[in-house]
């Protein structure tokens, strides 16, 4: 019988102490959540989205509650990625977890720069490029929808950094393994998945959309099933890691993640609900392993039985 389990979980060259990241948005850089969480028991901080210039972000309201999940239309709203740099990164470089940027980009062009922006600065552990969001009107998920963008923005990315490389997958395809085996043959080093479904809500007194854009991204518990069946699906049709999310608000969701193929989970909406929800999530998945005499969470990597 095991007493303690390893938690410790490999995305490519970088290790994670535990599997349990934090989802890019719902957490800003830490700062916020430093008085509920100890970010130091984090298996990595994902940042909000930034990009090379200032993004304002879209009109209110942008947020709208649904059942079992929410919608939201930010449009990733960020102050840059020199803003980004001069503040965020400079607070993070005084925590000890290792800190995964999440970048944004209008055009490929974009991308480039703001990873040739972050490659000197050695409190970036990794990137994650962001080619699902569906909350703006030029980039995100335009290039996360057609296999030949997302390996174009993969391979431009790739040139420009030497630090591993974490692609973003939209769930708003027919077929999510095509856009995963494109990203991984230009080199990603893992992907991550899922970003929001698109959705809309309509406000039944008023008669107008609940968001000022009309549509937005849908999260929450209400996407999780969905989430579960595309990580099983990509980590059958790729060899590199895969970041599970889409739901996850308790161990025995992101258990699910990780038998389905998941190398490491994302928290996101739960954050709202639960500031706590990393801990709480990180201690559930240890009791878990210690009950079921797993002594290695990498274990449930895949474990899934057919
Ligand atoms: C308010 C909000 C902001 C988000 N911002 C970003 C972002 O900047 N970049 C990104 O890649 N994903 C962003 N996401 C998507 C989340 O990281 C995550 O993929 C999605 O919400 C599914 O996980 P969840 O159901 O646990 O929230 C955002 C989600 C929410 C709810």
């Amino acid at each position: 019988m095991n007493h303690t389990v390893d938690m410790r979980v490999r995305l490519g060259s970088l290790e994670l102490r535990n599997p349990v990241v934090t989802a890019s948005g719902t957490f800003a850089s830490g700062r916020e959540y430093a008085g509920f969480v100890e970010l130091e028991r984090l298996g990595a901080i994902v940042t909000k989205g930034v990009s090379l210039h200032p993004w304002a972000g879209n009109a209110s309201p942008r947020i709208a509650e649904t059942a079992s999940g929410m919608l939201n239309s930010i449009g990733l709203q960020n102050p840059g990625v020199e803003a980004f740099c001069a503040s965020d990164l400079v607070w993070l470089a005084t925590r000890d977890v290792p800190v995964i940027v999440n970048i944004s980009g209008h055009s490929v062009a974009e991308y480039v720069a703001v990873a040739e922006r972050l490659e000197a600065e050695a409190v970036v552990s990794a990137l994650e490029v962001n080619i699902s969001c569906p909350n703006v009107d030029e980039g995100g998920m335009a290039f996360g929808t057609s296999r030949s963008a997302a390996a174009e923005v993969t391979r431009a990315v790739r040139s420009a950094t030497r630090k591993p490389l974490i692609v973003k997958l939209t769930p708003n395809v027919t077929d999510i393994t095509e856009i995963a085996r494109a990203v991984e043959a230009e080199g990603a080093d893992g992907v991550s998945l899922i970003n929001t479904l698109l959705g809309m809500a309509i406000d039944t007194d008023t008669f107008h959309p609940k968001l000022a854009r009309a549509v937005g991204g849908l999260s929450g518990p209400a996407v999780k099933p969905v989430a579960v069946r595309m990580v099983w699906q990509v980590a059958s049709a790729v060899s590199i890691p895969v970041i599970g999310m889409g739901g996850i608000a308790t161990a025995e969701d992101a258990v699910e993640f990780m038998l389905a193929g998941a190398t490491a989970v994302a928290v996101g909406t739960a954050n709202f609900v639960d500031p706590t929800a990393t801990m709480r999530i990180t201690e559930g998945l240890e009791a878990f392993c210690l009950k079921r005499g797993i002594g290695r969470v990498a274990e449930l990597t895949g474990a899934v039985r057919l």
